[in-house]
Parts: C-alpha cells; sequence; structure tokens
C-alpha cells in the first residue's frame, strides 16, 4: 500500500515571491506531498490571497507564522507533517527552531541562516526534538550531480586534484535594490541576508556542491571580495580559493554582477586518471574525460539508465530546476517516513541538512575574514 501524502505548511511564498511557488510545484510532482497550511506573508491581505491561490482553507491561513505553529500543533490527526521555510535568511531560524518545538520537521531553504549563532539555534532545537531538517541545496538533487559523486567515489575519476566551481549572475548588475526589487533589497542588506551577498545566495550552492561530489571538507581558504554596486557593502563578485583534505585545490568565482550570465552554475573536478564536468544550464548532461581517451557526453536516462532512480523523463526529453526539486521532497518524505517507520528509511544520505548549512555558513565566515585579513584562513577559525 502507498504511503500517505505528507502534509505541510508553508512559510513565506506568497504572491511574487521568488522561490515558494518552485517548491509548491515540486513537492506535487511525486504526489508524496500537500500543501494545507501556510503564512505565506506577514502581510495579511497577500496571505490570504495567496492562500486562495494554493487552495489553503481559510482557517489554516495565517499572516503570523506564530499562529500558524500553534494552531496546527493544536489540530487533531489531519495536523500538518513538515513546515517548509522559504522567507529571506534572516527568517529561517524563528520559524525552524518553533516548529521543531512544536513537533513538526522542517523543510527549508538555503543558506540555513543569517548568522552561525541562529543556525546552531536550529542544530539544538532538531536534536532535541528529534525531528528531520533538511535544507534545499537544489543541485544536490539533480540526477547527474549524483552521478558525478557516484563516479567520484568509486575511483573513476583517481584521486582528486582540481575542483573548478563557477556560479555566475547578471541579475544585480545594476542596483535594482534601490528601486521595487525585494528580492534585491533583503539580498544586499547584511541584517537580512547574513554576512554574505554573492557569497550568501549562491557561494553556499557552489561550495555545497563542491563538498556533495566530491566528499571532499575544505581545510583553508582565501578570498578577494567585491562590492561593485554602488553603496553597496556585501560582495556582488568573489573569486575564492580552497584547499581541500588530501590535497586537491578548489577555486571559485561567484559573481552577480557578470553581463550575460543568467544561472552559470558549473563544476569541473579533474583527477589523476580522469575529468568530470556539469554545467546547470545544460543538466541533463556530463562531459566526461579519461586521460588518453576521447572526450565522452554520458546522458541522463541513456543506456545504463544513467542517472539511476533519481531521473523521471525518458532519455533527451529534458529534466531540470522543478526535477531536481522534487528529487529533494521525494528523498525527505523517505527520511520523514522513516521517522515513524525504521524500516521505511529511504535513501535520505543525500539529502543536505543541518550540518551542510552549518558548514555553509562556516565557509561564508571563513571567506569574508580570509578577505579582511588578506591571507589563508584554516577551517578552526571559520566563524
Ligand atoms: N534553492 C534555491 O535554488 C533558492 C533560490 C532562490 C531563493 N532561495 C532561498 O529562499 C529564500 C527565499 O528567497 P526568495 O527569493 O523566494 O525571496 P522572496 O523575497 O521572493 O520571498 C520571500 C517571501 O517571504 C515572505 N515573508 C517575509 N517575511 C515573512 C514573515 N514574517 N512571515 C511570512 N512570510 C514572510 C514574503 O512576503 C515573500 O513571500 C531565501 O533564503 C533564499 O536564499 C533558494
Amino acid at each position: 500500500m502507498a504511503a500517505r501524502r505528507l502534509r505541510y505548511a508553508m512559510i513565506g511564498g506568497g504572491p511574487g515571491a521568488m522561490i515558494g511557488p518552485i517548491h509548491r510545484l515540486a513537492a506535487r510532482l511525486d504526489d508524496r506531498w500537500e500543501l494545507v497550511a501556510g503564512a505565506l506573508s506577514s502581510d495579511p491581505a497577500r496571505a490570504a490571497r495567496g492562500a486562495v491561490e494554493c487552495r489553503i482553507a481559510p482557517e489554516r491561513s495565517h499572516a503570523d507564522w506564530r499562529a500558524l505553529i500553534a494552531s496546527e500543533a493544536a489540530r487533531g490527526e489531519d495536523r500538518i507533517d513538515a513546515v517548509v521555510i522559504v522567507t529571506p535568511n534572516h527568517l529561517h531560524a524563528a520559524p525552524a527552531v518553533a516548529a521543531l518545538e512544536a513537533g513538526f520537521h522542517v523543510i527549508c531553504d538555503k543558506p540555513i541562516a543569517a548568522t552561525l549563532s541562529d543556525a546552531l539555534a536550529i542544530e539544538r532545537a532538531a536534536h532535541a526534538a528529534k525531528r528531520a531538517f533538511v535544507l534545499t541545496h537544489t543541485y544536490s538533487g539533480y540526477p547527474m550531480v549524483r552521478m558525478m559523486r557516484a563516479m567520484v567515489s568509486e575511483g573513476r575519476l583517481g584521486t582528486i586534484r582540481t575542483i573548478q566551481l563557477q556560479y555566475a549572475q547578471d541579475w544585480l548588475a545594476r542596483t535594482i535594490e534601490t528601486g521595487d526589487n525585494k528580492q534585491a533589497a533583503w539580498r544586499t542588506d547584511p541584517a537580512r541576508s547574513g554576512a554574505g551577498g554573492a557569497l550568501g545566495d549562491i557561494g553556499t550552492h557552489a561550495y555545497h556542491l563542491g563538498g556533495f561530489v566530491t566528499g571532499l571538507q575544505a581545510e583553508a581558504v582565501f578570498s578577494d571580495l567585491s562590492a561593485f554596486g554602488e553603496g553597496r557593502t556585501l560582495d556582488d563578485n568573489a573569486h575564492i580559493l580552497l584547499r581541500y583534505a588530501g590535497g586537491a585545490k578548489g577555486m571559485m568565482w561567484l559573481s552577480q554582477i557578470a553581463p550575460g550570465k543568467g544561472n552559470q552554475l558549473r563544476i569541473g573536478v579533474y583527477g589523476s586518471e580522469a575529468g568530470v564536468e556539469w554545467d546547470q544550464e545544460n543538466p541533463n548532461q556530463l562531459r566526461y574525460t579519461v586521460i588518453g581517451a576521447p572526450s565522452v557526453t554520458l546522458e541522463r536516462g541513456g543506456p545504463g539508465g544513467l542517472g539511476g532512480d533519481a531521473t523521471r523523463t525518458p532519455a533527451h526529453h529534458p529534466e531540470g530546476y522543478l526535477e531536481a526539486f522534487a528529487q529533494l521532497y521525494s528523498d525527505a518524505a523517505d527520511l520523514i517516513v522513516g521517522f515513524d517507520d525504521p524500516d521505511a528509511s529511504g535513501q535520505a544520505s543525500m539529502l543536505p541538512g543541518i550540518e551542510d548549512g552549518i558548514e555553509g555558513l562556516r565557509f561564508v565566515a571563513g571567506a569574508v575574514a580570509a578577505h579582511a585579513a588578506e591571507r589563508w584562513i584554516e577551517r578552526t577559525n571559520w566563524g
């Protein structure tokens, strides 16, 4: 018998929000989740309008996330299983801690919080409540990223020598935060974004991807941060060097001011035997090169079933962002069902969680410190 759908409430993601609607679409894709409650906006009229659009019953829609959690905790068997948090960074920790303390699992978007101390508070709450905390580092849900990870762990690349990471965008090339762009306004404000600008917003994704694919831990960071946008205090461009355990070297370029770049997240991992490359804007393929042999293109879903269980459509029928998010929601459902029935636990080990969130914020702290000191900062001094 198929497991029941899990019920969730969303905090944030009201009309005009960027990522909340993506979460809602992705959560529906594998039919494992049902949206039944929300505090979609702190503005009552927007929250109510969003609830109507999402078919949330009026009595389960709130403008205050505290009221949402209290009223769901007081419900009977139809109460939610999990809270999904898609608010700006500084508004992750308080609702996450409250939801965990009320006994709900939490799915939260990255970065885990605006500050490391907030992230540590989430960690304490999740451990005390013995509830799941899932961090939606989207790119770990892509089939070909998971395949890359498998290739590295199977030793197909040999010893990893270099990891090249690039996450470049252009949407902050002009200082749109002084206008009415809400997404730009909070991302360029240290009080709401945290100590990193591009570092926190896209750098945490790239950094997680490097560790996810290679399994290597970064040991030291060196960085050159810039705020090119007029009046900006947070970085909008970063050049970063990383030293990984075992001697591998990493290089990262982050930018939100690079004209012509949309959402160009790329990773290349180069070992003593072979190299493999992935590009988020062409996510169904890997370029794989064994030393001395021609480069080959590995196609998702192609011969051998490349991409494994994480694929949903036949080869050459492109999958992308929504499916990657859906994979995280499906894995999260397995993980949460596993909390009640240990035998039912699925392949949740690939899911990013609290440790990944804390590691991401430590990376941000390390990069900010390295820039300020103009020297390498060892991981023991990251935040
Ligand atoms: N995984 C990804 O690929 C990805 C992509 C984009 C954004 N994000 C992350 O998702 C989060 C949201 O980013 P966004 O671009 O969607 O922001 P956004 O500004 O578009 O949306 C934020 C939403 O939160 C709501 N909100 C603010 N305060 C609230 C409160 N007190 N109670 C209830 N709702 C409240 C706003 O009304 C809005 O609906 C950020 O942490 C961001 O880093 C992740």
